[in-house]
């Protein structure tokens, strides 16, 4: 199949046309899990449930454990032997993501570090409440995963970009959260129009369709991990809204599944990382194609990177997305069913993200 993925937005070499077509292997493999009671990686028992909860009620994240000293990270991070072990099989391999150059219609901006250190500050905003506007804390998915990532992730909901109520955003990352919202906002239209324009639409289809009404930053903040290789920065996965556009500081650590292989994607200085996600895999009906990606943890950092989820209305009773009505005929019917997007984002959120196919959701 061909997809479209991991677009890199560029200030220099006009691409725009070339816009890319690269075959990805999917590959889906449930290992059965039981979280909470049985370390996956051996025959030893132990209280996940009680680690987990020891670790969220610190509410000081991975941050905390970090500052604490540790040389050996707890057990909750650490994947399962079968894991690690497949792991050992890839080769590391290295692609040029395709970029394009969005030259004159979009300026590139400073990258905006809105992680900021104060442990008390963020304690603050430390929830696992989702219906929260701002929410910190370490790993969304901390109960529903089969491990634990490290990493910490300020999360901000945006429903609509010209009405920000700014007083309950943190003081430290006020201004720079309303500026780059606006700013990826502007640059998210921009992408749905050529989007459109690439399924054979004008350019407002997928804008009309309310596809970049809201969006969500989610600020991760990966620290640098003693024993790196025994953990993840974030499990593998495909994203489950639109559109995300990624912006990342020079610490290379995320990966594309390509080829049957974990690629790695190179920042490239003054450019985002924008991925298909699996809703405009469901409107376009396969005609693009969400990727596989994750981030592997490291011994150097912070890395922080700033993913914008394109991901529909965030106030949502009662819209549904379907494969877009031009592109299905008698002759083409469709692949994918129509999803309610409340039931759809639930669903999402209250999986394990390493747990997470959201496709399999909404295949026909
Ligand atoms: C995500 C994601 C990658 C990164 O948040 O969905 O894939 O580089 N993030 O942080
Ligand atoms: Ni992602």
């Amino acid at each position: 199949m061909e997809v479209h993925f991991a677009v890199a937005v560029h200030s220099k070499a006009a691409v725009l046309g070339s816009v890319c077509s690269v075959p990805v292997l999917l590959v889906v493999n449930r290992a059965s899990s039981s979280p909470g009671v049985m370390d996956t990686s051996g025959a030893q028992e132990y209280d996940r449930l009680q680690e987990l909860k020891t670790s969220d009620e610190t509410k000081a994240g991975v941050k905390g454990l970090v500052d604490s000293g540790l040389q050996k990270i707890p057990k909750i991070f650490v994947r399962p032997a079968e894991e690690l072990a497949k792991d050992l099989n890839y080769k590391r391999a290295q692609i040029e993501a395709p970029v394009i150059d969005l030259g004159d219609l979009e300026k590139t901006h400073r990258h905006k570090q809105i992680v900021e250190e104060d442990v008390e500050e963020k304690k603050k905003y430390y929830t696992r409440d989702n219906t929260r506007r701002v929410r910190f804390n370490s790993n969304f998915d901390l109960f529903t995963s089969r491990t634990s990532s490290w990493r910490d992730t300020l999360a901000i909901s945006f429903s609509d970009p010209d009405q920000i109520n700014s007083d309950d955003l943190p003081d430290l990352c006020r201004k720079s959260v309303i500026e780059y919202s606006k700013l990826v906002n502007n640059l998210g239209n921009i992408l749905f129009g050529l989007l459109s324009e690439a399924l054979g639409h004008e350019p407002e289809h997928l804008r009309n369709m309310d596809c970049s009404e809201g969006h969500r930053l989610s600020c991760h903040y990966y620290l640098a991990c003693p024993e790196s290789e025994l953990t993840l920065g974030t499990a593998k996965h495909s994203d489950p809204g639109f559109l995300t556009i990624l912006l990342q500081n020079q610490i290379d650590s995320l990966q594309i599944f390509f080829q049957n292989q974990w690629v790695d994607v190179q920042p490239i200085p003054g450019a985002f990382v924008i991925n298909i996600g699996d809703l405009l895999q469901l409107v376009s009906d396969g005609k693009f194609t969400s990727n596989k990606h994750r981030v592997v943890a490291n011994r150097l950092g912070p890395r922080i990177s700033i993913a914008c989820f394109f991901s529909g209305p965030i106030h949502m009773d009662k819209i549904f997305y379907g494969p877009i009505k031009e592109l299905i005929s008698e002759e083409n019917p469709p692949e994918y069913k129509e999803v309610l997007l409340s039931d759809y984002i639930m669903k999402f959120i209250t999986t394990g993200l390493d747990e997470n196919f959201l496709v399999n959701y909404f295949k026909g």
